[in-house]
């Protein structure tokens, strides 16, 4: 049975993975580590949760030695638009929050998962297809962290056997938590706007191609990882995985078909139109499909239905 500590329980992942591992292994065997405070919905109160600044490493080492924490989920990342803003703060808070779970898991035993992101992508990498193994040279401080993030970690495997595993992300798509800063955050508030009859200021231009996820898929991608049988695991840091490409135009067609008056007009950001510029269209993930059995389920067409399902609710619209 795992131990899990979550660091970053409270964000966009964190809050459903929360939810996700202790359905699977057990409320009590799930510890939610939070900086911002949690969400007053109720689940925190179903097991264990802690207050951890993840730049303080006696603060994760005290709650893996208390709970005898075997697996941590390392989410903590200041995302692409704000670190640019910020890059001093995106390098200390991705940089910091991993070299501290790395030191606490080859000290006290532990597998660690710490996401990276098609942001470890940049300009030169091909954009279409874009191979597992290729070139990673991204341009902004977030891509920069999740590089280095794959070497370290894949450096803390082969000289100190730390079982550290991870997927690259793309953007994702998900109802609960909202995303903050990053530049794939317009596929998730699109849907909001429809949801809420407003119109929809788009950052990107029309035919900026990224790879995107819905969180149901994102969920599944990080536990099987770690659930994976090592013998079959040629990869470690980190896997290619997606389950659809589109551009703005796409995704607010399919809103249109459920929403016929919804307006979607153009405003680019030039920050984040430069970020998603350098990213990959679309990545291929054949080899996380060979080595752990990755697929995806859902696609742009039930991600858009069952948002707005899920949305409708929470906003008490129909
Ligand atoms: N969703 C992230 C961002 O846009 C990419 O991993 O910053």
């Amino acid at each position: 049975m795992k131990k899990i500590l979550i660091i970053g329980s409270t964000g966009q992942i964190g809050s459903e993975l929360s939810v996700r591992l202790r359905s699977i292994y057990g409320d009590s065997n799930v510890i939610c580590g939070y900086y911002t405070p949690p969400y007053p919905d109720g689940f925190f109160e179903a097991g264990p949760a802690v207050e951890i600044n993840a730049l303080h490493i006696e603060q994760i080492a005290d709650t893996v030695k208390q709970y005898k924490i075997d697996t941590i989920y390392n989410l903590v990342a200041i995302l692409s638009a704000t670190a640019e803003k910020y890059p001093k703060l995106g390098w200390d808070v991705g940089i910091g929050s991993l070299m501290n779970c790395l030191d606490v898991a080859r000290e006290c035993g532990c597998a660690v998962f710490t996401p990276s992101s098609i942001g470890a992508f940049g300009p030169n990498t091909p954009q279409d297809h874009t191979p597992q193994d290729t070139i990673q040279r991204p341009s902004t401080v977030y891509g920069i962290t999740k590089v280095l993030g794959e070497l370290v970690s894949d450096y803390y495997f082969d000289r100190w056997q730390v079982d550290t595993r991870s997927v690259r992300f793309p953007g994702i798509i998900s109802s609960m938590t909202l995303p903050g800063g990053g530049t794939t955050d317009y596929a998730v508030e699109i849907f909001y706007k429809a949801v809420a009859g407003e119109s929809f200021v788009c950052p990107l231009k029309a035919g900026t191609f990224m790879d995107m996820m819905y969180m149901p898929d994102a969920l599944d991608a990080a536990i099987d990882i770690m659930e994976a049988d090592p013998k079959r695991l040629i990869h470690r840091n980190s896997f290619n995985v997606t389950s659809m490409s589109f551009d703005p135009e796409m995704i607010y067609a399919q809103i249109k078909k459920y929403y016929p008056e919804f307006q979607m007009i153009y405003d680019v950001d030039p920050l984040k139109q430069s970020i998603a510029d350098s990213w990959p269209n679309c990545l291929d993930d054949s080899c996380a499909r060979n080595e752990w059995g990755w697929k995806p389920h859902f696609n742009l067409e039930r991600t858009t239905a069952d948002m707005i399902k899920r949305l409708q609710n929470k906003l008490g619209k129909k």
